[in-house]
């Protein structure tokens, strides 16, 4: 391929004698003579100030650029926003969460769309933006490579954010002190880095090197490492390479990648939102994928990381043994991962993996696929009559594999806590809690602090929760989210009354309403949808623009 054919895009913006004034404002920001016939790469950075997971990323868009530059393209560093889950959670800011990831990848398209970069890095280090990037790399489809901003390390005796959200439950049970409560908090967090257990950041960035879309190991670094570094300037210099080649994104986010990419997440016991974030990635690049798919293929596939929050390890231990390459080459081995798919590096997963060695011995992290932790997934696809549409469980099998209780009903996240907290919720109960749906919160916020309440307060063994908003990757316990259809629809959870007995089943895939279908029909034709929470902004927007939860919860789906 030409050096022309590689500068596809930016051609179209820099050259000729009618381009002179968009080559005279790029001379004010760096351009010399001979940049513009250089490819452009554009680098999405989510660096921002507003949360430890992306404080450092404007280090790594910099080294990423100094990587594009050494391999002969032309880097220029652009912003996309971010949020923080661990900061927003448990109040209305967080029905902001799940938009931002649409403003992410609306903002990078732009970005991209308008500057006529020909190829781009992403780098992402939080829960949405990493997915918003991706979806963002889709709907481009120009030549490209995603890069993980890294893990936090430990907090003092092996401390996380969990760890201080769990202790606000424990303080309100009485078995932590307002001092215990402040040396946690004070302790918890010690410096950049995304959060530390498998929680979702660190799910999705293992779903994308396993998808392909990341160099291998980028998922598994320390934040603030000479490997994260290393990373950033050989994704530089791989996207210069795709460049050559003409490898785009939707050659490399096929069906069987995103096959890899749910087998990895089950293996590592990761995060139920990699469901809504596959989910919508698969549906930006165009790949049938259904929540069916997660049931079969989780029906072959063990999990085998002992990580938080389930589990005992973090992800910087995971990156001590060598992260997640190790892990893909015993699944390979197993003919659980499709080998032939094309990866970043131009080369396949297969050859990827070639070379990895083994986990050291003795290491207990990862088990072996003939002891694993759970013998099929631990993301579970339940329907029945209070899911005709599908839901989502993470059962892990700690909690047990059946619960049945007695419904007590929340119209949001906040009136629940409140309930938890002043010892209301009472063991044997199925707390419910709706209209938190994408349309109806707007937003599906996650119920991090009432799970984490129920746990504060001695309450998992003995309390499920279910929703039709979602669970931080944080959350454990009996719980079931994504329940579709969402209540503002009209879907059953929005019939459910305080009293009724609700059966969760986690072998059999059912949740199950025990009310007649008389009565439910009778309370249906009582039933009207509350006002819309939102009437201007983006949550309002976003409400009238979002698809349901089991097809991912995107807002550009118009076919
Ligand atoms: Fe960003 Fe947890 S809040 S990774």
């Amino acid at each position: 391929m030409t050096g022309d054919s590689r500068r596809r895009h930016s051609s179209q913006i820099v050259d000729g004698i009618p381009k002179a004034p968009a080559r005279a404002m790029l001379r004010a920001v760096g351009f010399g003579d001979a940049d513009f016939a250089k490819p452009q790469v554009g680098i999405a950075s989510t660096w921002s100030q507003v949360t430890p997971c992306n404080m450092h990323i404007d280090g790594l868009a910099k080294e990423a650029a100094s990587g594009v530059d050494a391999a002969g393209g032309k880097a220029l560093i652009f912003n996309t926003i971010t949020i923080s889950d661990g900061i927003a959670n448990g109040n209305e800011a967080m029905k902001y969460s799940l938009v931002s990831r649409e403003v992410i990848a609306d903002s990078v398209e732009t970005v991209a769309g308008c500057q006529g970069f020909d190829g781009l890095i992403a780098i992402g280090g939080c829960d949405k933006n990493m997915p918003g990037c991706l979806m963002a790399l889709a709907r481009l489809n120009r030549p490209a490579v995603f890069v993980y901003g890294g893990t936090i390390r430990p907090g003092r005796n092996h401390t996380d954010i969990i760890s201080v959200f769990e202790a606000v439950g424990a303080h309100a049970r009485g078995s932590m002190s307002d001092a215990d409560v402040a040396e946690v908090e004070r302790t918890a967090i010690p410096g950049p880095g995304s959060c530390g257990g498998m929680y979702t950041a660190n799910t999705m960035a293992s779903a994308i090197e396993a998808l392909g879309m990341s160099l291998p190991g980028s998922s598994a670094q320390d934040a603030i490492s000479d490997s994260k570094r290393d990373d950033c300037r050989r994704a530089g210099a791989a996207v210069l390479e795709l460049l050559e080649r003409d490898i785009k994104p939707l050659d490399i986010m096929t069906r069987e990648a995103f096959e890899n990419a749910i087998t990895v997440t089950i293996a590592l016991g990761g995060s139920t939102n990699a469901v809504l974030h596959l989910m919508a990635m698969a549906n930006t690049a165009g790949v049938p994928l259904s929540l069916d798919d997660f049931t079969r293929i989780g029906q072959r596939t063990p999990v085998l990381a002992d990580l938080r929050p389930s589990g005992r390890y973090m992800m910087s231990e995971l990156v001590e043994i060598g992260g997640i390459q190790p892990l893909m080459k015993r699944l390979l081995a197993a003919g659980l991962l499709h080998g032939d798919c094309l990866t970043v590096t131009g080369r396949s997963l297969a050859e990827n993996l070639a070379d990895v060695a083994d986990y050291p011995p003795g290491q207990d992290i990862v088990q072996p696929l003939d002891r694993p932790i759970k013998a099929d997934s631990h993301l579970r696809i339940l329907r029945g009559n209070l899911a005709p549409e599908g839901a989502v469980a993470k059962i892990t099998g700690k909690e047990g594999l059946r619960f049945s209780g007695t419904a007590r009903v929340f119209d949001s996240e906040t009136e629940c806590m409140q309930r938890i907290l002043d010892g209301t919720v009472q063991a044997g109960e199925v707390l419910v809690i709706r209209y938190e749906g994408p349309k109806g919160g707007p937003g599906m916020q996650e119920m991090l602090s009432p799970t984490s309440a129920i746990m504060g307060r001695g309450l998992g063994q003995d309390v499920a929760l279910i929703t039709d908003g979602r669970f931080s990757g944080g959350s454990h316990g009996f719980v079931v989210g994504h329940i579709t259809p969402e209540a503002m629809e009209g879907g059953p959870i929005a019939l459910v009354e305080t009293g009724d007995r609700i059966s969760i089943d986690a072998e059999r895939d059912e949740i199950v309403l025990h009310v007649s279908d008389e009565e439910l029909q009778r309370r249906r034709a009582a039933w009207t949808p509350p006002p819309p929470r939102y009437r201007r902004g983006v949550l309002a927007k976003y409400a009238h623009s979002v698809s349901s939860a089991s097809e991912g919860a995107v807002t550009d789906r118009f076919d």
